[in-house]
């Protein structure tokens, strides 16, 4: 693994690209959480001290191919400066000639971000000629963003083609951990899944299905599996086109002997800034919209996770950013950290929405790990080779 801590690694006046990912939730233009920006802090800090010209590369959103400005990294480029107490250089617009210019102006030990590299149509094409354009850009490349590691695009795989690259101090870190869950996990363990990325993570279930003993399924996820089960959802958040992945969803949890959970009751309302009101769910009115588990619900889950030697959870239970829907999340983190903190329980989480939760309830102590990667992580437990990664090991 060629990790950036190797002593021989020179990297006075070097252009280090540093892939990062700083997709973090922002709300009338401001940041609501700021993990994945402080988690990057040590990297960064290291290549100062070597002297490197730092240029930051990461995306925000799905803006596929196109600029839009919601999803501009400048006022993340603030808050990162603001973090650092330095100063950090921001470039507008898309990858062109006057990209290069402007990144060889700065000066040993200082920093320019990018612009959302989402914004030009090559990235997620994972271009040839886009990703040789990027590795232009640069005298290294270090990918320290193992949350997008699961993604085959230009600057997390095609780029590790054209130029030397480095794993940073971050996604070793995840690495080491993810690879100690995968080797010493003890039995009985389940997973809670939830939160709204659902077309992502339901093709996931279906490969974890062998080796969780239950699957507990919450928030927009569950929706999907309620509705595709006969269960009128209202106006919930719902993803339509799965009925056959459902079907071998429950086939396969049969024939593994592998638990899946749905919610017996839930909070309704009808709309996202409304106030709640707990039915069962086959109570649910046409203009009403599931935002949280209901009290049924949190007490089977919390004999589940009495019965459990290893947790892992993935995605919110509901809405939580109304504290009217926060209650199921808040209950889960609660009957997770108590055990945790008993030493009862291996627990790890993993998401960007799941550390959202994590540190709204000061819980960030209470897991025996916290990974900031959601699809990644959940694609490295199925055992599946993450394309950066191995493009990463390939690199030579
Ligand atoms: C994440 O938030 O999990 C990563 O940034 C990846 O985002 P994506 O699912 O839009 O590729």
């Amino acid at each position: 693994m060629k990790n950036i801590l190797n002593k021989n690694l020179d990297l006075k006046g070097k252009r280090v690209l540093l892939r990062v990912d700083l997709n973090v939730p922002i709300k009338n233009g401001a940041i609501t959480e700021t993990s994945r920006i402080e988690k990057i802090i040590p990297t960064i800090n290291l290549l100062l001290e070597k002297q490197a010209r730092i240029i930051i590369i990461s995306h925000i959103g799905r803006p596929k191919g196109k600029v839009v400005e919601e999803m501009s990294l400048k006022p993340i480029s603030e808050k990162l400066s603001f973090l650092l107490k330095k100063e950090v250089l921001f470039n507008e617009g898309l990858i062109n000639e006057n990209t290069l210019l402007e990144i060889n102006k700065i000066s040993d030990g200082s920093i320019i971000m990018l612009e959302n590299i989402r914004f030009n149509e090559g990235e997620e094409l994972n271009d040839n000629n886009f990703a040789k354009k990027i590795s232009t850009l640069g005298d290294i490349y270090v990918n320290d963003a193992f949350s997008c590691s699961h993604r085959s695009h230009a600057s997390v795989e095609g780029v590790t083609k054209y130029i030397p690259s480095y794993f940073g101090l971050q996604i070793t870190q995840e690495i080491n951990a993810l690879k100690k869950i995968t080797s010493e996990i003890k039995k009985p363990i389940s997973l809670i899944i939830g939160g709204s990325k659902i077309s992502t993570k339901i093709k996931i279930i279906n490969n974890l299905i062998k080796k969780f003993n239950n699957i507990i399924i919450v928030g927009g996820m569950a929706n999907t599996m309620l509705k595709h089960t006969g269960v009128g959802i209202g106006k919930s958040i719902c993803e339509y086109d799965c009925a056959n992945l459902i079907k071998e969803i429950i086939e396969n949890s049969k024939k593994y002997n592998c638990e899946i959970i749905l919610p017996k009751d839930v909070i309704v309302s009808k709309s996202l800034n409304g106030n709640g009101k707990e039915k069962n769910i086959d109570e649910i009115d046409e203009n009403e919209m599931i935002l949280d588990i209901g009290s049924k619900t949190i007490s089977s889950i919390g004999k589940i996770i009495s019965n459990s030697e290893t947790i892992l959870w993935n995605g919110p239970a509901g809405y939580f950013e109304n504290p009217n829907f926060q209650n199921g999340t808040e209950k889960i983190l609660e009957l997770i950290s108590q055990k945790t903190s008993n030493d009862k329980i291996f627990s790890v989480a993993g998401g960007g929405e799941t550390v959202a939760a994590i540190n709204k309830f000061k819980k960030f102590n209470s897991f025996t790990f916290v990974s900031t990667a959601g699809g990644a992580f959940l694609e490295y437990l199925e055992g599946k080779t993450l394309p950066a990664i191995k493009a990463l090991n390939q690199n030579v």
